[in-house]
């Protein structure tokens, strides 16, 4: 393994432009290499900028100017992408980023999912309780580290056991009393580790989003398609203490002084100009066999799909009757429906382009390589087999574990009342210590109203009842948990009835009921709460299955190891690059177009006449506000139209996923051109295989994003920030 390992440092070394299979639109490509492996390319492709000015830890580089988002004061993963746009820390990123925190500020008086929100001054920003923003201070190589230490007579178990205690030295080493966040991560399937070392900022404050109907046009519909007309962007800032440190909401806080702010060009883009792409991609799967790709199509995407649609249909239900209800579940919905369609995507995707018969032929070809010699066979014979074995013995835990999930846990009233289970045992000993209930009931009592604002206890109790019935219908009877045949008998199968019954009788179904027990709680009446009850029933067999579906992973994870390992010895002359796993990247390419059908070429810009086009009264989805359709009709794009046209969105080759999400798309100068924002249909295979022909990224140009700041919002505060290269 370590010889492996070795000759693959080597190679990375020499093997400047060897991109003998790479075409350079593919990869996802750690900033700390790219000196060495892509900066020549780049500059051929139109980077103007040196290597120094992309990414270095002594002088202020592009990667001062990119921050991983998300909702944990000491994150180890990002769900969105945000860039730095001027020297006080404003930020940009997506709109479907911010959508969670807009919700979160609405109500049916503040509807700023549906109208908007602009703060006009500092102080109208507003502070959010849990939301930062990593900056990543310098990233470094760790695999010598660990790897190492691992041996090839340990199991599975005793090897993350291993991998865990010698991050945790790695992080502990690195992080300067707290000062830093440290997080250790896998690249290769666990043949190399990288540390990445990050300032968190956790006083990030909402400064602007546009209206829905613009932010979300087109919305689930539109979602993951070219051609496509949302501007897909929504505005913060980040705030440090007085000295620049990181410190938590304050009203002494100030705006931050950031190392450095991306300019924002709305000169416009062209085809064939260079693209990059910076930010925190969360996962792919590019190494994934024909296995598993097998398992997604038969077993995973199926499942998943199946209980995502259906939670799917109960919200929407519910949100398209009553605008309160709509706003409380509008984030959630968003999520999962974004989630579902991308798995449905998936699956066509992977069949349309047959990348199970690409993955087979490689796995051909590695099986080829492998028995030209004695020691490949030993060190890599058993890779296969393993991922193979490993897939079926994963199916019948993945399944429980995402029934559990996705299903039983996913009435909000299930989690809730977990939250009460400290109070439970409290209550119990009250006699040894009478004070504790009392802070534990202030604290459950702060949290309720927070929990009240987003729920709709009709909506919890028909999930309930379609979420079990689900459950007890698609899992055999021999594998269901003891309380669900339970429930099953009780009810004679009559899932509504259970559920009516559990809310009836529940103190979690509505804040009411739950004061009531607050003003004089006693422990028999959380014991004997059929909400409380079955909480704990489902949170042990959620816990179970979570336990097996993680050890029914063991063989695969050596497998995938193995076989990693060996096709970078295989290719040796090409260089590899890491699946995403929500570290820092950077992609690079061009704008381009591309030709989805036989007959049929998709151009590389919308325009606005195209929201115009596309409007429809009748569809929520699809509804242009009027504001915006005055601009059109008078023509009225400021600075940033051309030839009477104003650009909404363009595309790119750049690789990219989930996560990337409001990630900058930078021009050869190193200025914000757009903000990506989703991939195309066409390519939703694209985390399991990259497809250079059909792959595009979704960007919101920066034209349109600075025209609804100026012209459709009147936001002159936040245009007068900004460094505008005209
Ligand atoms: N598909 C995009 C992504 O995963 C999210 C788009 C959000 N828009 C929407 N209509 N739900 O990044």
């Amino acid at each position: 393994m370590k010889k492996i390992l070795l000759m693959i440092v080597a190679v990375m070394a020499i093997g400047i432009n060897s991109f003998a299979f790479n075409p350079p639109d593919e990869g996802m490509w750690l900033p700390i290499f790219v000196d060495r492996l892509n900066y020549t390319d780049m500059q051929k492709m139109g980077l103007q900028l040196t290597a120094e000015e992309i990414y270095s830890i002594n002088n202020s580089s592009i990667k001062d100017a990119i921050v991983g988002l998300s909702g944990s004061a000491t994150p180890s993963g990002y769900f969105c992408t945000g860039e730095i746009v001027s020297d006080k820390s404003l930020l940009f990123t997506n709109h479907h980023c911010g959508y969670d925190i807009i919700q979160q500020h609405s109500s049916v008086e503040h509807n700023y999912l549906r109208d908007g929100f602009w703060a006009r001054s500092f102080d109208e920003e507003l502070p959010n309780e849990a939301l930062s923003a990593s900056f990543l201070v310098r990233m470094d190589d760790v695999t010598d580290s660990i790897v190492p230490f691992l041996s090839d007579t340990m199991t599975e178990g005793q090897r993350s056991a291993k991998v865990r205690e010698l991050q945790g030295k790695l992080k502990e080493s690195a992080n300067e009393d707290g000062k830093y966040n440290v997080v250790v991560k896998s690249f290769f399937e666990g043949n190399e580790y990288y540390r990445f070392i990050y300032l968190v900022y956790t006083d990030v404050r909402l400064v602007g989003a546009p209206p829905s109907d613009i932010g979300k046009y087109g919305g689930d519909t539109d979602n993951w398609m070219w051609p496509r007309h949302t501007g897909d962007f929504s505005i913060f800032r980040v705030y440090s203490a007085p000295d620049g440190s990181p410190a938590d909401y304050s009203e002494d806080n100030v705006p931050l002084t950031p190392k450095h702010h991306l300019p924002v060009s709305i000169k416009g883009v062209e085809k064939d100009d260079f693209a990059m792409i910076w930010g925190y991609p969360g996962s792919t799967n590019r190494y994934m066999t024909s296995y598993g790709v097998r398992f997604a199509l038969d077993h995973s995407n199926p499942t998943l799909i199946d209980i995502l649609g259906k939670s799917l249909e109960i919200m929407k239900e519910d949100m398209d009757a009553d605008e309160e209800v709509e706003i409380k579940y509008a984030s959630t919905y968003a999520g999962l429906a974004n989630y579902w369609k991308y798995l449905i995507g998936q699956s066509r995707g992977v069949k349309h382009l047959d990348v199970y018969g690409k993955k087979k032929a490689l796995e051909d070809k590695f099986i080829a390589w492998i028995g030209q010699n004695q020691e490949r066979k030993e060190n890599y014979g058993e890779a296969l087999d393993l991922i193979e074995s490993g897939y079926s013995q994963h199916e019948d835990p993945f399944a429980m574990f995402m029934y559990y999930n996705f299903a039983l846990m996913s009435p909000a009233i299930i989690n809730y009342a977990q939250e009460f289970t400290q109070l439970e045992k409290q209550l119990e000993e009250i006699k040894d210590n009478p004070e504790a209930p009392g802070q534990t009931i202030e604290y459950l009592r702060e949290g309720m109203a927070e929990y009240f604002k987003d729920y709709n206890a009709p909506t919890d109790e028909k999930m309930l009842a379609g979420m079990y019935a689900m459950f007890a219908k698609n899992i055999p009877v021999e594998s269901q948990p003891e309380f669900l045949k339970g429930i099953t008998k009780k009810y004679k199968g009559d899932y509504n009835k259970f559920a009516a019954d559990v809310f009836s009788k529940s103190i979690f179904a509505s804040e009411e009921k739950l004061n009531t027990f607050f003003d004089n709680p006693k422990v028999k009446i959380l014991t004997k709460d059929p909400a409380y009850k079955l909480s704990g029933q489902v949170m042990e067999g959620f816990m179970s299955s979570l336990a097996a579906y993680y050890s029914s992973q063991s063989d695969l994870d050596k497998g995938s190891r193995l076989f990693v390992a060996g096709l970078m010895e295989m290719e040796s002359d090409k260089v590899f690059y890491p699946d995403a796993n929500s570290t820092m990247r950077l992609s690079y390419g061009s704008v381009q177009d591309y030709y989805p059908a036989d007959a049929v070429h998709y151009d590389y810009v919308t325009h606005l006449y195209g929201v115009m086009e596309k409007e429809d009264t009748t569809n929520p989805e699809f509804i242009v506000p009027k504001k915006l359709k005055e601009l059109f009709e008078a023509k009225d794009f400021g600075r940033y139209g051309k030839d009477g046209q104003l650009v909404t969105c363009f595309l790119t080759t750049n690789d990219i996923t989930g996560g990337n999400s409001g990630s900058p798309v930078i021009n050869g100068n190193g200025e914000l051109i757009g903000l990506a924002f989703d991939g195309n249909w066409e390519a939703m295979s694209g985390d399991i295989a990259f497809e250079p022909e059909l792959q595009r990224t979704i960007c919101v140009d920066s034209r349109y994003v600075l025209f609804i700041i100026d012209k459709f919002a009147g936001a002159q505060n936040l245009i007068d920030e900004l460094t505008i290269i005209e």
